[in-house]
């Protein structure tokens, strides 16, 4: 009985690692390059940028305020980033969209 419940631990404990880790390696900010935002504003159309805009003020102030584009630079962005869009649940696209937006935005 002892080692079943022994078992069962370990067995949980590398379910919750492994949740873990898929969760925090699969957005943009972690995947592709930061973009300057000249290659923001040559890689992504007006309509895609302004669809960031729509899914950035839909979905990032659930929890805080919506923190201003401008607060922040491209890199510093990327690295809160990172954190943000899983908390966001979005999805990878969206994440690159909203992306785009902020550091066309950003500092
Ligand atoms: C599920 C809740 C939740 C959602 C949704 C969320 N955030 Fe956050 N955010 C937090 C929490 C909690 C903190 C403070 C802890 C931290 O920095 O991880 C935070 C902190 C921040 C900060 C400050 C971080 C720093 O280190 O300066 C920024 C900027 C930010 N969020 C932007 C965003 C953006 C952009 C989105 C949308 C993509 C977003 N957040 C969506 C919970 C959320």
């Amino acid at each position: 009985m002892k080692s079943l419940f022994k078992t069962l631990g370990l067995v949980l404990i590398v379910l919750i690692v492994v949740s873990c880790a898929a969760r925090v390696v699969n957005t943009v900010a972690h995947l592709e390059p930061v973009p300057t935002k000249a290659e923001v504003h040559t890689n992504f159309s007006t309509e895609q940028l302004a669809e960031g805009g729509a899914l950035f003020s839909n979905n990032c102030d659930k929890c805080h305020k919506l923190f201003e584009p401008q607060s922040r630079d491209a890199e510093k962005w990327n690295h809160v980033l990172k954190r943000m869009i899983p908390r966001a649940k979005l999805n990878y696209e969206e994440g690159k969209l909203v992306r785009a937006y902020i550091i066309a935005h950003s500092e």
